[in-house]
């Protein structure tokens, strides 16, 4: 596995590959890898001659009161893992570099749909950092295809409507949750977590699965289901940020009638915000 810092360099590299005849897969993270970015690096190898992951702990899409400080920083384990399974580049760019002119002279990208509800009504601008930093991201891989985690369900809507909007000619690929055995899902967040609170921080997973299996066996009062998930949190000793059951294309409240649905929740515990999200599709959709 090749590391380049540049610009140049990747754009080098990938002109060569190109030449070659060869397909380019792209995992975008912002490093402390874990199984479930591994499993989106074997999924893009799937489907993809040459594979590039990027770190970048982009400042742009972090509040002013959030964690963009202490996010793990682990290029030496993460590059060993990478390694591990055979990525062929990783691209880790300064700031300076992605952000020449500062952050605030920054051209932005915003997808005003989406981008303000569930996680981004509770972090202004998160997904306006996001985008811009993808869109960025993708103007120098130049990616035939690119894999998100749906974990990040939202997010991955916002860039599937960015990449429709702007008409980018890459293909978005969903990778699966992966969850710890108690169905905790897989985060860089979760070495947040206490000794203590990490037993019960699969609460957010199990009240999303409740409302599940009550809409499957016919509940339709979604706002009951929603306030009734949140209590369940409290009761284990976290905050509830939100709990929605959307329609899942448009992430608007669901409609009795939808047939496509995610619920999605996030989650506090001491020292970390958890999100998940549970998928159902319902009679012939
Ligand atoms: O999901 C993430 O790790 C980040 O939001 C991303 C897509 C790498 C953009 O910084």
């Amino acid at each position: 596995m090749e590391l380049l810092h540049h610009i140049k360099s990747i754009r080098k590299a990938l002109k060569k590959a190109r030449q070659e005849g060869k397909t380019i897969g792209f995992v975008p993270t912002m490093g402390n890898l874990h199984n479930a970015h591994l499993a989106l690096v074997t999924q893009a190898q799937a489907l993809c001659d040459v594979v590039v992951v990027s770190i970048f702990v982009n400042r742009m899409q972090f509040g002013l009161n959030e964690d963009w400080d202490k996010y793990p920083r682990t290029l030496e384990q993460d590059s060993q893992k990478l390694r591990g399974v055979g990525c062929d580049y990783l691209f880790c760019p300064e700031e300076s570099e992605v952000y020449p002119n500062g952050m605030d002279a920054q051209t932005r990208v915003i997808v005003p749909s989406m981008a303000k509800v569930l996680c981004g009504a509770s972090r202004p601008g998160h997904f306006e950092g996001v985008t811009t930093v993808v869109s960025k991201l993708f103007n120098i891989v130049q990616p035939d295809i690119a894999v998100f985690g749906i974990k990040d369900y939202q997010q991955l809507a916002i860039i599937r409507r960015m990449v429709e909007d702007l008409c980018m000619p890459v293909e978005l690929v969903a990778g699966e949750i992966v969850r710890e055995a108690d169905g905790l899902a897989m985060s860089s967040r979760n070495g947040f977590i206490t000794a203590d609170e990490r037993p019960r921080a699969n609460q957010l997973n199990r009240s999303l699965n409740w409302i599940k299996s009550k809409i499957e066996s016919g509940e339709r009062d979604f706002l009951r289901l929603e306030a009734e998930a949140k209590a369940q949190m409290s009761e284990a000793g976290f905050r509830a940020d939100y709990v929605s059951v959307c329609n899942g294309k448009t992430l608007e409240p669901a409609a009795a009638d939808d047939l496509n649905l995610c619920v999605l929740g996030a989650m506090y515990t001491q020292s970390a915000r958890l999100i998940d999200n549970v998928s159902l599709t319902l009679g012939e959709a």
